[in-house]
């Protein structure tokens, strides 16, 4: 599986590569987006690439990808993580569970409460979720398991990364405790995540915990998921550029 996984700032290499080398991303099979992205620009992605959208809300623009609702509905729907289709297309994975090509895919939008605002959640409501996820996650994998078919892997989105992953020690860029247990439980092979800004090289992106890779979106990524491997590239404006080691390399192996 291919993914195109978009994140937190709206990436002109990728526009300029849409626009000049399209034949690029014909093999891609789906859009991921970890969320703090303006509706037009995932719309503007999507219409450009052809390809479905999976997204998780950030603690940004979160309310223009559901301006059709009301805030009372938007907070019942997103806060009970039951997930919202957006107007054009696009599948809101906030505390929903999907199978996607073989793939068990769970999202988690949102960032740690800092203010009273949408789209920020305690400790104890995202736990809520999350174990909401892991319960129909092992649904699934016993439904497979008495049905003799192949056991999936788990690919994780969400906006916030799991706490001490990449994250920050302000409330707003702090990661998710019950994320991390969330990991070691289930063990992913892949967790997209976005709202930390890449500021430097010194900056870890990539970080392998226990076997899961860890990846820090922003601001895109092109990622070959094939079972267990798994390879993170970023997206080049120019068809003969190479891949840059700074930025697909594995950071830390914890
Ligand atoms: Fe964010």
């Amino acid at each position: 599986m291919k993914i195109l996984a978009v994140s937190d700032t709206e990436d002109k290499v990728l526009e300029s590569a849409l626009e000049n080398y399209s034949d690029r991303f014909k093999d891609i099979n789906y859009i991921f987006s970890c969320g703090d992205l303006p509706k037009k620009y995932l719309e503007y992605i999507t219409d450009a690439s052809g390809k479905s959208l999976y997204f998780v809300s950030g603690n940004h623009f979160g309310m223009q990808l559901y301006a059709y609702a009301s805030k009372r509905k938007i907070a019942k729907k997103l806060y009970l993580g039951k997930g919202m289709r957006l107007h054009s297309g696009g599948v809101d994975m906030h505390g929903r569970v999907e199978v996607l090509d073989g793939y068990i895919v769970a999202g988690f939008g949102g960032s740690m409460r800092y203010n009273p605002g949408f789209f920020q959640f305690e400790e104890a409501e995202m736990e809520k979720l999350v174990n909401k996820a892991k319960f129909e996650i092992i649904k699934r994998r016993v439904l497979d398991f008495l049905l003799f078919r192949k056991r999936k892997e788990i690919i994780v989105i969400s906006h916030a990364p799991p706490q001490d992953i990449h994250d920050k020690d302000d409330r707003c860029h702090k990661g998710f405790k019950c994320f991390k247990k969330f990991l070691f439980n289930v063990k992913p092979v892949l967790w997209l995540h976005g709202h930390i800004h890449f500021e430097g090289q010194n900056n870890r992106q990539q970080t392998v915990l226990d076997n899961t890779l860890v990846v820090n979106v922003y601001s895109s990524k092109i990622i070959n998921i094939d079972g267990k491997q798994v390879t993170v590239k970023p997206v080049c404006a120019d068809k003969y550029c190479s891949v840059d080691p700074k930025t697909s390399r594995i950071d830390t192996v914890i």
